[in-house]
Order: structure tokens, then C-alpha cells, then sequence
């Protein structure tokens, strides 16, 4: 079991506040890592530290050993880390294949003179996003979406089409952020089913979620945040019955019933 991405005392600050603070974690090859905690625990600032987009107040972060401490974001993508965003960030207006290609501009080397004037890289970049969206949709199981405008889609869908941009880039971790933040349950219940798929074919995933069913029934192991601060790290069954987090996240109630 080999280490993907590894956290070594990471801290934020924000001003005077300690949005993320001391964290260290480390996710392995094979995982479905979940994120919990109340809202403002420092889930998404933890991301944002991990995919380059805030700078790191302190810590180290590694990715299959390499280290990508404050490396900018589009370094960090080629370097095999992917993202989702916690709202929606497709392209309303342009289809479903035109949104996945965009996740493939990473690997081609067109610049916009390129672009411009339709050089041989350019249309042999066009060929290869062209492509290597259509085959990840193929992947994903949403090859019949290719030709619609995204906007026209069901939410369960979009954020599917988001999972697969970001997969395009062929990740070595994907991050994804409240992936299942406005679905229905039976939308949730797909989703789920669709990453268990892609981790069993391979792919590593650390997510971040409120829905704790999905978490309790996706994810092998769990890091819980509070105020900025791991409070408990394990697997569904250990951070479930973890006092702490019993009283800091989910209240005196108990979670045990969102293990059904
Ligand atoms: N760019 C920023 N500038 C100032 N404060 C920020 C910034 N980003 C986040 N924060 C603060 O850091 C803390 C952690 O925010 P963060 O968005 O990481 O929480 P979260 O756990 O993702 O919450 P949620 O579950 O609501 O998405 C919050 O107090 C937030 O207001
Ligand atoms: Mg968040």
C-alpha cells in the first residue's frame, strides 16, 4: 500500500484565525479517504492547501513522495492530484464533450498563436482532447451525454460530467469536494455506486462530504475535522462510536443510524 498524498503538519491562517491547524494525514493507493466535520472545520481550505490554491501557512505536503508544497495548482494537476469544486463549475452553455476537453488541456502544448493561426499541434492537440474525453466518458458511463449542453442536464448528472473532467487528466488522487451536495438520495445512492466503481478499477479518491450515510458506506478510512484540528482519524466504524467527535460533530443523537 503505497502512500499518494501525504499531509505533514499543515497549517492556515486567515488574519488571526487558524482555519486548518497541525493536520497530518496520509492517504494510501486504493482509498476512498472521507473528510468530515461541521461546516467551517477547514475541509475545503485543506484542499485548497493540497491543490496549490492557498498557500501553506506551515506544513509539508507530498504527493507519491514527490513534494508539491505551494507548487502552483496547474503543476500540482500535471502531477497527477485532480479537483472538483464544492459548487458546480461546469460550463452551463457548452456540451458535455466540450466540458470534459477542457479537463485534457493540462497534458497538450497549443498556446494560443497556436490557436489562432490552427497550426499542426494545435489539431493534434484538438484530436487528442477530443479523444481522450470521448474515452473517458466511455469510462464513466456517460457517453450518451457527449453532444448536450450541460445546463440541460439533471444535477446528479452534472456533477458526474465534473467527476469526469477532472478524471480526463488520468489522476493519481482525485479530490472531491460535498461531491454529492445537492442530490436527491437516489442521485447520492448513484453516486456512490459510480465511485466504488472507479476505486475497484483503480482510482484513489479523497472526498469531502456532509451526507453521512454516503461517507459511512463509501469510505474506508475517515479523517474528522474540527475547528481547523484532526480530531479523529479511522475507519467508519471507530470515528462512529469516537466519543469527541460524537459531541463535537454529530451531537449527543448518535450516528449509528446513518450506517443503514
Ligand atoms: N479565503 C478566505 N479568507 C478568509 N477566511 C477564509 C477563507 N477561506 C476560508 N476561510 C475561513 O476558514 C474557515 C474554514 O473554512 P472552510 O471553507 O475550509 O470550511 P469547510 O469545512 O469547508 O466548511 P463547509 O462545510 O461549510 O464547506 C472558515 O472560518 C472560513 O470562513
Ligand atoms: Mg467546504
Amino acid at each position: 500500500m503505497s502512500d499518494i498524498l501525504r499531509a505533514e503538519g499543515v497549517c492556515r491562517d486567515f488574519g488571526g484565525l487558524r482555519a486548518v491547524s497541525d493536520v497530518t494525514m496520509t492517504v494510501h493507493s486504493g482509498d476512498i479517504f472521507g473528510i468530515i466535520g461541521p461546516n467551517g472545520a477547514g475541509k475545503t481550505t485543506f484542499f485548497n492547501l493540497c491543490s496549490g490554491i492557498y498557500k501553506l501557512t506551515e506544513g509539508r505536503v507530498f504527493l507519491c513522495d514527490k513534494e508539491i508544497t505551494n507548487l502552483r495548482p496547474e503543476v500540482i494537476s500535471r502531477l497527477g492530484l485532480s479537483r472538483t469544486f464544492q459548487s458546480t463549475q461546469l460550463f452551463q452553455f457548452m456540451s458535455v464533450l466540450e466540458n470534459v476537453k477542457i479537463g485534457c488541456h493540462a497534458a497538450t502544448k497549443s498556446r494560443l498563436v497556436d490557436v489562432i493561426l490552427h497550426t499542426k499541434t494545435y489539431r493534434e492537440d484538438e484530436e487528442y482532447t477530443t479523444q481522450k474525453a470521448l474515452e473517458t466518458l466511455q469510462r464513466v458511463g456517460l457517453s450518451q451525454y457527449a453532444d448536450t449542453m450541460a445546463g440541460n442536464l439533471p444535477y446528479g448528472i452534472q456533477r458526474r460530467v465534473e467527476i469526469a473532467r477532472s478524471l480526463a487528466t488520468d489522476p493519481k488522487i482525485l479530490l472531491l469536494d460535498e461531491p454529492a451536495a445537492g442530490m436527491n438520495r437516489l442521485e447520492t445512492d448513484a453516486l456512490q455506486d459510480f465511485l466504488k466503481q472507479l476505486n475497484a478499477d483503480g482510482q484513489t479518491i479523497l472526498l469531502i462530504e456532509h451526507d453521512m450515510k454516503f461517507v459511512m458506506n463509501s469510505c474506508n478510512q475517515i479523517m474528522v475535522l474540527n475547528f481547523g484540528r484532526k480530531i479523529c482519524e479511522g475507519s467508519p466504524q471507530k470515528v462512529s462510536s469516537d466519543s469527541e467527535v460524537q459531541t463535537a460533530y454529530f451531537g449527543k443523537g448518535g450516528i449509528n443510524h446513518a450506517q443503514n
